[in-house]
């Protein structure tokens, strides 16, 4: 089992500074501040979602289902194929790890809020999957063992400290978790495994591309929309991630 970094701190070898203009981040700052607001506002004492023909509850505090969620769900649908092994990293309400199970048997739900990890259950049960999908408390990969044929993660768009639990589903602090999650996921991958990963202009894409390229992924959109918001556009991507032959073959010992 991979050992988690000490809370807070980057991962070794790492260090994130916004790729972004000054203006262009201090924009998407304004823009999370608003939604935030929003969320809380919202999330009142709990929203029950029919998406994709699944019925989702979702508690304050867990990142609720979105008008961009259909890019990354439907997408699941898509790819994943009855004999994969599926990992689904910070998965919130379940809500992919659920779709996945509707066809693979072999489903892992993993989220480092506990509260994410109890809806996620519930929401298996909710859905009759329950026996197809295993839920965990895992730091990134701390709890994660084996390897997937599959793996979907919808990251944190931001890159701030947050300063409560609403926050913590939309923001990673210096993109401790985003960064770990691309550093590791490769030993996390059979051979020809493959991954699912929704991403926005609402945070740093270009650092996020730059961490798939040192990771080795090639890099394929499968679905893209944009959201005209304040008067600003946000582009909201999920790319589909497979590993170049040189970064998928096992390293020969030091
Ligand atoms: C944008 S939400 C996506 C939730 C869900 N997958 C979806 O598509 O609706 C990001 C999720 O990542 C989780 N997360 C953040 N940091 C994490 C970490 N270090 N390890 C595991 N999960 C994490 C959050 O708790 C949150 O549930």
């Amino acid at each position: 089992m991979a050992h988690p970094d000490p809370p807070g701190s980057r991962p070794a070898g790492s260090s994130y500074t916004p790729t972004l203009p000054a203006a262009e981040a201090e924009r998407i700052r304004q823009w999370h501040q608003r939604a935030y607001e929003a969320a809380r506002t919202e999330a009142g004492s709990g929203r029950t979602f029919s998406y994709l023909g699944r019925t989702l509850v979702v508690p304050p505090g867990v990142q609720p289902i979105t008008g961009m969620s259909h890019l990354l769900g439907e997408a699941v649908l898509n790819e994943v194929r009855p004999d994969d092994r599926v990992l689904d990293m910070g998965t919130g309400c379940g809500v992919n790890a659920i779709l996945a199970a509707s066809t693979a048997g072999r489903v892992l739900a993993v989220d480092v809020s506990p509260i994410a990890v109890r809806t996620a259950r519930d929401n298996a049960e909710r859905n009759n999957v329950a026996d197809r999908m295993e839920t965990r408390h895992s730091d990134v990969f701390s709890h994660v063992d084996g390897r997937f044929d599959l793996i979907v993660f919808d990251p944190p768009f931001r890159w701030f400290a947050p300063r409560d639990l609403f926050e913590a589903a939309t923001t990673d602090e210096n993109y401790r978790a985003m960064t770990t999650f691309f550093r590791d996921a490769g030993r996390y991958l059979t051979p020809g495994g493959r991954m699912l990963i929704f991403f926005g202009t609402s945070g740093d894409l270009a650092y996020l591309k730059q961490l798939t390229d040192e990771a080795g992924f090639t890099r394929q959109t499968v679905a893209h929309q944009d959201l005209v918001k304040d008067g600003w556009r946000v582009d909201y991507f999920t790319f589909r991630l497979t590993r170049t032959a040189a970064a998928a073959r096992p390293r020969p010992p030091a």
